[in-house]
């Protein structure tokens, strides 16, 4: 396995940088703008002040007319702005499209200092990163930054889900990996035609009661997301980067994205994409645990004492196990109240 240092080392354009830990600032819902758009680019500063992460994309959902125009606009912003404890992203176009290139020496040159995290779309396997990894290290070297540059990956074709493993662990910048069911779903030539949430066609049926097959069967709507969810949230865990959930693409849906975000949430993810102001206030409440669960894992810290042994509390059985969990809740509410 190479080390942090072997990925900066080969360069010899300068000092090598130090590697930046992952930052546990959080980061429950990545908000996308559209930086070209003028509109939506005057509400950023105040957006800023209610999202964890602002994220400036360049890629899908931007018209190919309108690349140059996002990515200037980008610059402009960052410029312009001093977002405080929120952190700045970008997602720039992914690496078979005539644009990577330049969003990636404009952006690093112009304003590499600003941004904390690139996510890169469309990643097929660990020579996608390798590829960013190397690009970012000379751009950073010539423009003279000291903090380097974080990756975050999207996880949507078939190929990338195959490779999730050795993605996560292909830098030591990586900083996480975000699912996008919309491109996944095309890659896998999945029949859905959605962006993000379950389909009404993707359900089981309980068995039929006697005789009559129609007699008190019930169908339960099944998660089309849940075997991709858990595969990225333990490729994820095994290399210490953060999972993330994507797009959620019916605004209008409020309680089937609250839903999609629990899912993930209780499943490992630590944030989901807002693409739209509703969805930053369902991601701020799914992804912060809730007061009654801080109390009781706090609870079940204390009365464990060392950790060890097992524990009678209020009829349920407490253990090693369980004051593990118990902490990665605790843990979360101390990082979320710093
Ligand atoms: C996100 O980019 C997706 O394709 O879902
Ligand atoms: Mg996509």
């Amino acid at each position: 396995m190479r080390s942090p240092k072997d990925f900066f080392a080969p360069l010899a354009l300068g000092a090598p940088a130090p590697v930046r830990e992952i930052p546990v600032t959080p980061s429950r819902m990545i908000h996308f703008f559209d930086p070209g758009n003028e509109k939506m680019a005057a509400k950023v500063p105040d957006i800023a002040k209610k999202v964890d992460v602002l994220l400036g994309n360049l890629e899908d959902a931007v018209r190919a007319d309108r690349k140059e125009a996002a990515r200037a606009g980008l610059v402009a912003i960052a410029k312009a702005n001093d977002f405080g404890k929120t952190q700045l992203w970008t997602r720039v176009n992914s690496l078979d499209s005539p644009w990577v290139l330049d969003d990636l020496i404009t952006l690093v040159t112009e304003i590499g200092d600003k941004l904390d995290v690139i996510m890169v779309p469309k990643v097929e396997g660990a020579q996608d990163i390798h590829y960013v990894d190397r690009l970012l290290a000379q751009l950073e070297a010539r423009a003279g930054l000291t903090k380097p540059l974080l990756v975050h990956a999207i996880l949507e074709t078939a190929s990338g889900v195959a490779n999730v493993e050795e993605i996560a662990g292909a830098s030591p910048r990586m900083q996480g990996i975000s699912l996008g069911p919309a491109d996944l779903a095309a890659s896998r030539r999945m029949k859905t035609t959605r962006v993000g949430g379950g389909h009404p066609g993707y359900l089981v049926r309980t068995d039929p009661v006697g005789d009559d097959l129609n007699a008190g069967r019930t169908t339960y709507q099944q998660d089309l997301w849940h075997y991709t969810v858990a595969r990225m949230v333990d490729a994820c865990a095994m290399h210490g980067i953060l999972p993330y959930y994507g797009p959620f693409g019916d605004i209008r849906d409020v309680v089937a994205c609250e839903d999609q975000f629990r899912n993930a949430f209780l499943l490992g993810c630590v944030g989901a994409w807002s693409l739209h102001p509703v969805q930053i206030d369902i991601a701020k409440k799914v992804f912060s645990p809730s007061p009654s669960d801080v109390a009781w894992a706090r609870r079940v810290i204390a009365e464990m004492g060392d950790g060890t042994g097992a524990v009678m509390i209020d009829g349920k059985m407490q253990d090693d196990a369980s004051v593990k969990q118990c902490r990665v809740v605790a843990e979360l509410a101390d990082a979320l109240a710093a």
